[in-house]
């Protein structure tokens, strides 16, 4: 499987969205995704493969430390490595020389996307009791060298 991950563009947009509705439970709206191709604190990309876009992430950068807000993979292409691929490149991206926190809340039971995490090098530092309406938030980071 070829994978591309590159810079997120407009025409990007209606597929992001739709995977974004069908995954996320609270969803971006597309005006919130128009704002990530802009601000500059902002790194959004995608994953490209042979059959199109699969997954997307977000991050910014705020005040020295990577916050991580999305990353979503297609229901039927997980487990190939593209959230890996797309975490990777989006973390060295971001990432100049020197010491990094990289930061994330994730739903309590999202355990598919702990498990994501933990496999990736994040440990869980914290909970804040029902930060979403309907769950509690893990909070995870791990240090980039
Ligand atoms: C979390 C998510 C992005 C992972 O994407 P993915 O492409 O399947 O991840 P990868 O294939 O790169 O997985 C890398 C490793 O993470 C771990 N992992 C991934 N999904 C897992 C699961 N459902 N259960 C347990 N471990 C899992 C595994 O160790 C996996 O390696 P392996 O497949 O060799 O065992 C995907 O499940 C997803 O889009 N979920 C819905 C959206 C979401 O909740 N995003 C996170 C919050 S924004």
């Amino acid at each position: 499987m070829m994978i591309l991950i590159r810079n997120a563009r407009t025409s990007d947009l209606d597929t992001v969205c739709s995977l974004e509705n069908e995954w996320m439970q609270s969803p971006w709206s597309r005006t919130g995704f128009e704002n990530e191709l802009s601000n500059s604190f902002s790194r959004f990309v995608v994953a490209e493969t042979e059959e199109g876009i699969a997954g997307y992430a977000v991050a910014w950068e705020v005040c020295d430390e990577i916050q991580l807000n999305r990353i979503v993979v297609r229901g039927d292409r997980r487990r190939r490595g593209l959230g890996r691929a797309l975490l990777d490149y989006i973390i060295l991206e971001l990432s100049p020389p020197g010491d990094r926190r990289v930061l994330l809340e994730v739903r309590a039971r999202n355990e598919a996307a702990r498990s994501f995490y933990r496999t990736a090098g994040f440990v869980e530092t914290g909970l804040r009791k029902q930060y979403y309406e309907d769950d509690d938030a893990v909070l995870m980071e791990r240090t980039i060298r």
